[in-house]
This record gives structure tokens, sequence and C-alpha cells, in this order.
């Protein structure tokens, strides 16, 4: 693509790719490519409603029990020691955020307001137009970063890694006018979010196909804990994909949630995991496809959440009579590309960072608001990692399971490691007379499928035939539209997600087999594919 090879390309324009981008280019003047799908705006970041879980103010709260708060959500699989720079770094860069433009909601006196959300103790979550964090944050980084001589690949679709001398050097994309090039870089950063679209009812956007996962994947770079997609309780239950969100600050203010029968079935405040669980249950034993959220006693509904109230009018619910109708929605791929603490993968070059990595910081189950989070911390750090010539992983994070472990003796766990079962995937053949179908019919199927049968509950059965699904749908061999590449890439990472779900006969945070109720200290490891 350019004959100068870049210091950095960037893949992603969301909170964790461009607060990196803008860090290289502007901070440390590297030579910076951002290549995305779509337009820089156009990130999963964008949809983030909540905010951002930072404790700025110090008392009453404390970094501790943030770092408590988080650790509690991960069920026994986040890394201590990612989650401590987490919290310890994140305070001074949403400070950096609000510097660079970013408008934060604030009271009468100048503060900054703070909500909770579920599996918090306290009110810690900054936000923006009440629920339009994520939109505010893109906007603050997207204006950042067109103002630095970082180079802009907008509708590029990253294909494959170029692997050479154990070393990745950049990567082949397809362009607008459909021609596959190559564009060479000393490091690349995945930062392309997660893969919410496995799923047919999801709160996440469009291209939200797990590009970035996948194209680890098939590179043999470690890839961790993708298991655990996290479901979000409260998707209004219209017709539309993706879902919108119902803010988690709602149940922080007092919002209910009731079955069909009006009764209340879950503390509302207990983290995603389990009130998705309790949904889910409660709906089947009625026979609902939905639960409500009970608003109705919340004060000032339209001038705190304008954009929430917004879309409700559009389906002619008023939430201050109505109750909403609301069901458990895909929302959050907790797990990843696996990284140390600064960013690197397994593979010297390549780093990743915020949804599409597996820093550690999230275990088995993310803690609302600390996704932007995640992104404004670990995205830097791989930028000041690479300034300090820093090159291949270290066992620090998520990588000490990868590196701090024999894979032919998994059992050997060192002391204050989370220990690894390591998963070889075989390539996948496909036969050259395979018949080629539409992107969209196979997608939709998989969608339809996955959400059945691998879910917010699963068991061995339905996860043996979601594995044929995504079998049946890997074997169709079309690859020349951006469409049949996002179909790869999903059905790469659903082939990974159901084969680790399989493996994992325990229920822990957001993986909840029938079959196998309990948690199991035999299971508190990760699944990392090689
Ligand atoms: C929400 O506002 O409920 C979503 C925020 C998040 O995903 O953490």
């Amino acid at each position: 693509m350019s004959d100068t090879e870049l210091d950095l390309l960037v893949l992603g324009s969301g909170v964790a790719g461009l607060s990196a981008a803008v860090r290289a280019a502007e901070t440390h003047k590297m030579r910076v490519g951002v290549l995305t799908k779509g337009e820089l705006p156009q990130a999963t970041t964008r949809w983030a409603q909540g905010g951002v879980a930072a404790v700025l103010h110090g008392d009453p709260d404390s970094t501790d029990l943030h770092l408590a708060d988080t650790l509690q959500a991960g069920a026994g699989l986040c890394d201590a020691e990612a989650v401590r720079v987490l919290v310890d770094e994140g305070p001074n860069r949403v400070n950096e955020l609000i510097a660079l433009g970013a408008m934060f909601d604030r009271d009468a006196r100048g503060e900054l307001e703070l909500a909770r959300e579920g599996g918090h103790t306290l009110a810690r979550i900054v936000h923006a137009g009440g629920s339009q964090t994520g939109a505010e944050v893109e906007r603050a980084l997207v204006e950042a970063v067109q103002a630095t001589m970082a180079a802009i690949y907008e509708h590029a679709f990253a294909l494959e890694l170029i692997i050479e001398g154990g070393r990745c050097r950049g990567i082949t994309a397809r362009f607008p006018d459909g021609s596959v090039q190559e564009v060479r870089a000393t490091n690349v950063l995945v930062t392309t979010g997660g893969a919410g679209q496995l799923y047919a009812v999801t709160t996440n956007p469009l291209e939200a196909t797990g590009d970035g996962i996948a194209m680890a994947l098939r590179a043999g770079v470690a890839v961790a804990d993708i298991e655990f997609t996290q479901f979000h309780p409260t998707a209004l239950s219209v017709d539309s994909m993706p879902r919108p969100l119902l803010t988690e600050a709602l149940r922080g203010h007092g919002a209910l949630l009731r079955d069909t029968t009006g009764e209340r079935f879950v503390d509302e405040l207990q983290p995603r995991d389990v009130v998705s669980r309790a949904e889910t249950r409660r709906m089947l034993e009625l026979g609902a496809d939905h639960v409500f959220l009970d608003a109705t006693g919340l004060e000032q509904f339209e001038q705190r959440f304008p954009n929430i109230a917004k879309e409700l009018a559009a389906v002619g619910l008023d939430p201050a009579k109505d109750w909403l109708p609301v069901a458990p929605a895909a929302h959050y791929t907790c797990g990843g590309i696996v990284t140390d603490l600064r960013g690197s993968s397994s593979i010297p070059g390549l780093w990743a960072a915020g949804e599409a990595s597996c820093s550690g910081v999230h275990g088995a189950n993310r803690l609302a608001s600390n996704s932007l989070l995640e992104g404004m911390v670990f995205g830097p750090r791989a930028v000041e990692a690479i300034e300090a010539g820093g090159s291949g992983p270290e066992a620090t994070g998520a990588m000490r399971t990868v590196l701090g472990m024999d894979p032919d003796r998994p059992d050997e766990v060192p002391p204050g490691v989370i220990g690894g079962r390591f998963v070889h995937l075989e390539p996948i053949v496909i036969a050259a007379d395979s018949p080629a179908e539409d992107p969209a019919v196979l997608r939709n199927h998989m969608q339809r499928e996955l959400t059945t049968h691998a879910g917010v509950l699963r068991d061995a059965s339905s996860l043996e035939q979601a594995a044929k699904v995504v079998a049946d749908t890997m074997a169709s061999p079309r690859a020349e539209t951006v469409a049949d590449h996002e179909l790869r890439n999903l059905a790469t990472v659903a082939r990974a997600a159901v084969d680790a779900a399989l493996r994992r006969e325990e229920s822990r945070g957001a993986h909840t087999r029938e079959d196998f109720p309990q948690t199991s200290a035999e299971f508190k490891h990760r699944i990392v594919f090689v």
C-alpha cells in the first residue's frame, strides 16, 4: 500500500485503537496508520451507553473496592495484576480524555456526576449525555486522531496477518476498489472489538464480527476465554437488530425487573451474568420471550436519559407509565487475543487491546462500564511498550497462562498463575465442490442456532448441535466479498467459542452449563487456542 513501512498499524477505530493512535502519533511522533472496515466513527464504542468506571474522587470509594468488584464479577478468572493496572491507571486516562475535549455529565456544582451499575458496590461511573458515553468518547477521539498525521484507511477490510520469521510484519487488506494489498508495519495493534454478531439477539452493531480474533486464530496466535460471551440483561425486546440497550444505570437509579406476572425475581444490582441467567430461567418457566423493566418510579427520565426516551417513544412506550419489555442480548466478548500487561500477543510485533483482547481484566464476566476503561488504559500501554523498544510477550497478565506453563503438562501450574488447557484447532479443509451459499442466509441461520443452542444457558447436546451448524457454515467456500469474509470470521470465532464451551464442564461467570450447574475448582483455568 505504502512505500514506507509504518511504525504502528492500528486495526479498528474504537476507544482502544484511537487512544493508541493519538498517543503514538501525537506524543511519540510515530508513523501511524488506522485501518477500519467502515468509517472512522463507526465503531462499537459509540454504542456504549452507561459510562466509564473509574475512581476519580478517592473518598469514600477506593480503587481497591473497584478492584474487588471487578474480581468478584470475573468469577475467579481475572488476572489480579491486570485488574490492578486497570483500576490504578483508569482515572488518569479519563482525565486525559477530558483534556482532549470529552464532555462528561456534571452536577450543578460542576462536579462529575457518578452513576451506579450492576456489580458495583458504589456509584463510580462517569457518563456523558445521560447514557451516550460511548458516542462522546468516540467523538472526542475521532477529532483528536484527525488532528494528527496518522494515515486513515477507511472501508478497508483486514484479511490476514503477515507473519515472517516468527514476527508480525503487517496485514493484507481488501480495499474499496476490490484490490487486495499488503499494509506493512513494524507493529500491528488489533483493536477490532468483539463478536456480538454471533447471535441473533445482540446489542452489537452489524460490524461486530470478531475479525481480529478470527485472524489471530487462523495465524496460531494464542486466544483464550472465548467461551465467555456476556449477555446484557436489559435489551429492549423489539424486533430489531441490534437490540436497543436500556442502560444498567436505569437499575442503578432504582428501576426494577418484573416477570410477566408482575413479580420481582432477582436483585437488580447483581452482575450481568446473574441477572441474565435469572431472567432466562424465569422466561422459560413462564413461556415468555421477555420480562419487564419497571422504570415508572424514576424521576426526570427524559432529562437523564434523552436517547433512551427517544428510542422508547419511537416504539410507543412511555417509561413513566409502561413497563418496558426486555430480554438478555449478546453484549460483550470477554475473551480474545491473549496479551501481557503491555498488550503484546504471543507473536512479536502483534499487539491487542480492548474487546478483541484477553488481558485478564474481565475473567469469566466483565464488570459493567469496565470496557471503555480497558480500551483507554491498554491501547496506550501498547504504544508505550513499543516506544520503549518492547517486542514479544512477557509472562504478565493473561499471558502468564501461556508463558508460565508447559502446554504438555497443564496440571503443573506455577503458584499465582491461572492455569491453562491448550487446544490446537485443526485447519478447516473446504472441499472445492462445496456449494457456495448466500452469506447473509448462512449468517442469519448460524446466529439463530447459536442463540438457541449456545446462548445464556447451554448443555452438551445443545452445544453439539451448535458445533454442527458452525461446521456446515465453514464449509461454504466463498471468500470474495466483505460479507463472505465476515461470515468466515464469525464462524472461526464461533468454532472456538463452542469448542471451549463444550470443554468447560462447569458453570462460571457468563458460561452456564445446565448439565454442569456448579463452579468447579478443576476448571479454574483458561482454555487457550494456539
Ligand atoms: C450499559 O450502559 O448498561 C452498558 C455499559 C457496559 O457495557 O458496560
